[in-house]
């Protein structure tokens, strides 16, 4: 089974992603660490808790971040996610279960040594952990096995942000994290709006979930209400984009994608802040800072329909 830490902003895609890691065979859902972003900290940890109580999950909950490394706090998107995280359900006050003593980035680093080459970095919320992982221990790098990032937009079929024309949630959320942890010298696949907007949850699609799934398939669709809603008063779809589960279908079966290899870096200020982009031709340009930076791979194109075939399918399973 592939071990993995799940560092997430829970979060209505985030829950999608987190009982799809949960319910598949494949993969051994050792950690959810915590980041602000769709919610506060103390809003993302407390739902990750109550998760792991609701569906007895064997994951470490581990607290992580509540701010960005250096750019002012954008703020919860309680339009997108509602004021819980998760959209119109309330989550009980009182959950049983405590987190872990340590902070994220300390866990990440404790769990990275104890088992070298073994675990694989999902992050499908700010990169703040990430990064400050990178910071305290420069040598995880040799230790991790890959890092599968949801985050960014390559202007692949004119898929350039969701926040700003130009900026994704999550690298805006932290930019200075996300050019951290692009940079480094280990293995990412990042999987950003290019892929995960050619992914679709239809109404019909949850539908059917909730009616051919157990408990399980009925709160995926409670917690998808708000969601359709937004996307549809928003961006004008009766569907919703798969973000968050897309970076667990890649651990799953990285076939689904087609990847492109380059540098990447991130834009840190000015109206372009958050903007991700790749390095991906041959040329060399003249004083060319981009060829000293990791080759990293970014998701182009996804196999939407198998995608969903699999998500359905564990979902059902579990
Ligand atoms: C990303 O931002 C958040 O709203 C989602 O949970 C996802 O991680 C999509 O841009
Ligand atoms: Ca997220």
């Amino acid at each position: 089974r592939k071990k993995i830490i799940l560092d997430t902003d829970p979060g209505i895609d985030d829950v999608m992603a987190i009982m799809f890691a949960e319910a598949h065979p494949e993969i051994e859902l050792k950690a959810i660490t915590t980041v602000f972003g769709n919610v506060s900290i103390e809003t993302a940890t407390h739902n990750a808790l109550y998760l792991k109580q609701k569906y007895q999950l064997k994951a470490d909950v581990v607290k992580g971040a509540s701010k960005p490394l250096v750019r002012p706090p954008v703020g919860p998107t309680v339009v997108v996610h509602g004021e819980s995280g998760f959209g119109d359900v309330e989550v009980p006050a009182k959950v049983v279960g405590e987190v872990d003593s340590r902070c994220a980035y300390q866990y990440i680093i404790d769990a990275v040594k104890a088992e070298p080459n073994e675990i694989t970095l999902v992050a499908i919320g700010p990169l703040t952990n990430l990064a400050l992982a990178l910071q305290a221990e420069p040598d995880i790098v040799n230790l991790v096995k890959e890092v599968v990032v949801m985050g960014g937009a390559f202007g692949v079929n004119d898929h350039r942000g969701n926040v700003t024309p130009y900026a994704e949630a999550n690298v805006h959320d932290d930019p200075h994290a996300a050019d951290i942890v692009f940079s480094a010298a280990w293995p990412v696949v990042i999987i950003g709006l290019d892929v995960t907007e050619q992914s679709f949850f239809t109404g019909d699609y949850l539908d059917r979930l909730r009616d051919d799934a157990a408990e399980v398939g009925q709160f995926i669709w409670d917690v998808s209400r708000f969601y359709l809603k937004f996307y549809k008063e928003k961006v004008g779809i009766d569907a919703c984009h798969v973000h968050d589960p897309s970076a667990i279908a890649y651990v799953i079966d990285p076939e689904l994608f087609t990847l492109r290899e380059g540098p990447v870096r991130v834009i840190t200020e000015g109206p372009a802040e958050g903007m991700t982009i790749q390095k991906f031709d041959d040329r060399t340009y003249p004083n060319d800072e981009w060829s000293k930076h990791t080759p990293q791979r970014v998701g182009i194109a996804v196999k939407d329909t198998e995608l969903l075939a699999i998500y359905r399918q564990c979902i059902i399973e579990y």
